[in-house]
This record gives structure tokens, C-alpha cells and sequence, in this order.
């Protein structure tokens, strides 16, 4: 079947993010602040017509790598019946394709201690101890130079 990584609003995110990262919360626990700014970028993966994972690039500094630019990514999900097929892994190289070709060579994020081996198998480094987001879960922060 055909596949394509493509540009989306913040809206279209909403269906994968809410299954995947807000289930059972209301809809507009998927609306993330920043979403709409033009500095965002969201990519969905898409399978023929079906959007099956999301990612969103957020322009964003962290303190911890000092006045750095810098993208988070956020949003970072795949539909359970699609996961472990390579397909986060494709979002997070678009999502580096991106940064590259805006000139920011920093991309750090707030990992679900979940995913972090997910991350670390694209190079992707922790910093710091875990800790806890409210109503989400624990997390470490993680980032990789491009
Ligand atoms: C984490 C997530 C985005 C990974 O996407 P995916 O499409 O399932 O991952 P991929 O198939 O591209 O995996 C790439 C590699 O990472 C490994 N991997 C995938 N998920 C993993 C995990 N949670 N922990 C450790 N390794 C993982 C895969 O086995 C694969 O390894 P391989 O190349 O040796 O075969 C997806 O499982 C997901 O949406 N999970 C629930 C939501 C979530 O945790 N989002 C991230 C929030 S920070």
C-alpha cells in the first residue's frame, strides 16, 4: 500500500494524539499551547488515506542546553495497530529532515519513560533523573545534535 510523510494542521493531529496519548480525556486535552503558531510544524504519516502517526515540531529553547535554538517535538504517536513497523521511526527522520533544512541542529523533547528506548535507538540522549508530568506519567528529558 502507498504511504507519505505529509505537512497537517494542528487539527488533523487530533484523532491519533487522542487515541494514542489522551484516551479517554476530553478532545481538547489534544489541543497542545503553541499548536497553531506559525513557528509549528506538524507531520502526519499517512497509509493510502489513513493517518496512522503524528508529529509536531514545536520552535522551542530549553535552559538546559543554554540559548541554543532548538525544536521539541511533541505529539509523538503511532496508532496501536501500526506500531513497531518502523513508522515513528520514519516521523522522527522527517522530523530531523526538517530542523537540518532549517538550520537548527538541536532537537530535545520530554520522552515517555516508556519510549525512551525508542529514542535511544536513533541516537537520541537522556539528560538529568526522571520525573513526573502531571496526569501523563514519568518522563525523562532526552535531546540529540543533528
Ligand atoms: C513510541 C512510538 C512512537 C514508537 O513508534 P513505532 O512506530 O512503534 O516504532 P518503530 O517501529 O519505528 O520502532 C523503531 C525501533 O524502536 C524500537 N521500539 C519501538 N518502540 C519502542 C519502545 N517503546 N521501547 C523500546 N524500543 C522501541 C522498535 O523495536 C524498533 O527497533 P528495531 O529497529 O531494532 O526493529 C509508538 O510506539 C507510540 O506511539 N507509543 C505510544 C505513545 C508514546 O509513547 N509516544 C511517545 C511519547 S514521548
Amino acid at each position: 500500500m502507498t504511504h507519505s510523510i505529509q505537512e497537517i494542521t494542528a487539527i488533523n493531529t487530533y484523532p491519533v494524539r487522542h487515541a494514542i496519548l489522551r484516551a479517554g480525556k476530553p478532545i481538547e486535552s489534544c489541543h497542545f499551547e503553541g499548536d497553531e503558531l506559525p513557528t509549528t510544524h506538524h507531520f502526519g504519516y499517512y497509509l493510502a488515506t489513513e493517518l496512522i502517526g503524528v508529529i509536531s515540531l514545536f520552535e522551542a529553547k530549553n535552559t538546559a542546553f543554554g540559548e541554543q535554538e532548538s525544536f521539541q517535538i511533541r505529539g509523538m504517536a503511532v496508532l496501536t495497530n501500526h506500531q513497531r513497523k518502523g513508522i515513528g521511526e520514519a516521523l522522527v527522520r522527517a522530523a530531523e529532515s526538517f530542523c537540518k533544512k532549517q538550520e537548527t541542529t538541536l532537537i530535545w523533547f520530554n520522552a515517555r519513560t516508556s519510549a525512551v528506548g525508542f529514542y535511544e535507538k536513533m541516537g537520541y540522549e537522556i539528560s538529568g533523573a526522571e520525573f513526573e508530568i502531571q496526569g501523563v506519567g514519568p518522563h525523562f528529558l532526552m535531546h540529540k545534535k543533528i
